[in-house]
């Protein structure tokens, strides 16, 4: 079974650079997608409270552990024998109305008890929300969570050079990673140079774009070169960059494509020919606008 490299985070703590994102999985889809990931090799799941399908992925995880009785993969990929808890990693968000010390303690209790796990492995502030003058409560309450063993690392999501150099100034603990949406038409080069001076792993989220870089012309013309999907390229791009990189797929076909990229390697001259695609274009909300 393929498996995919593994980078050290700030603290020690490993993490599978390619992971599966569930945003907009439906709950009653999330447990058959991610043991059907599992049976394809993936380890690493990124799920929020605000997805709503925590409970979904939760049990998708159950299945791949020992000891639950099913050791099936419910799709197409290899059935799944012997995993531990430990083999595997879990990011969950807490949402935006829940930001605040006390509020977030709250809202990961519901969140570990929707998963059914002891611990989540990275705890991220959903959005800054820099309106609401709550993140650095909330990243207090991920502070205190980290000490207590009940999140193995802890850090943001959409933060901009602003809201890091706030957080950092009275944070006892960097941030493990920034999760940040990047794809070849939103390269965000600042924002991943300051994170390499601070020590904060760079995570991709909607790292195809949505889908829409798919059909860049570009991204095609490698795609026929090198004999891989867009798709494939766009994600080896992305290792190759030093990302952690979580897409999200809904069929076993897509799942196991976007896992088929360990086995070769896009040249210096492409991956320059990539960086020349950045158009600032956001698929997603910019941090300014959420609230
Ligand atoms: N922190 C945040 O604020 C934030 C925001 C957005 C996303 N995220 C995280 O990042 C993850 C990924 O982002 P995303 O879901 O927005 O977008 P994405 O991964 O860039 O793209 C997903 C889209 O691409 C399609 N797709 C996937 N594999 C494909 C393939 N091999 N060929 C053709 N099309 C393919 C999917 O279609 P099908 O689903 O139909 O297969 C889906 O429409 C999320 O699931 C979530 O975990 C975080």
């Amino acid at each position: 079974m393929k498996s995919s490299p593994r980078i050290s985070l700030n603290n020690g703590v490993h993490i599978d650079q390619l992971g599966f994102g569930l945003y907009k999985v439906p709950a009653r889809d999330a447990s058959d997608l991610v043991a059907n990931a599992l049976g394809e090799g993936y380890r690493h799941f990124d799920t929020a409270a605000m997805y709503g399908n925590e409970a979904g992925v939760g049990r998708g995880i159950g299945r791949g552990i020992d000891g639950d009785g099913t050791g099936s993969s419910g799709g197409s990929g290899e059935a799944i024998h012997g995993l531990s808890r430990e083999d595997i990693f879990v990011t969950t968000k807490v949402w935006n109305d829940d930001q605040g010390y006390d509020n977030t303690l709250r809202a990961f209790d519901t969140s570990m008890a929707n998963l059914g796990l002891d611990y989540v492995d990275l705890y991220l502030i959903h959005w800054p929300c820099a309106g609401r003058g709550l993140f650095r409560d909330t990243y207090r309450a991920m502070e205190t969570l980290y000490r207590e063993g009940k999140v193995r690392a802890i850090g943001v999501s959409n933060f901009q050079p602003a809201h890091l150099e706030e957080l950092m100034s009275g944070a006892e603990v960097v941030p493990a990673v920034n999760q940040i949406e990047i794809h070849p038409w939103l390269q965000q080069a600042g924002l991943r140079t300051l994170h390499d001076q601070l020590g904060i792993r760079t995570e991709a989220w909607s790292p195809l774009g949505r889908g829409q870089v798919l059909e860049d012309p570009a991204i095609k013309d490698l795609s026929a070169a090198y004999g891989r999907t867009p798709a494939q390229i766009v994600i080896r791009w992305h290792l190759q960059q030093g990302n952690i990189v979580i897409p999200k797929a809904s069929t076993p076909g897509r799942i196991r494509e976007n896992f088929n990229v360990f086995d070769f390697e896009i040249s210096a001259a492409d991956m320059e020919g990539i960086a020349a695609l950045e158009r600032h274009h956001r698929t997603g909300s910019h941090p300014d606008n959420v609230n």
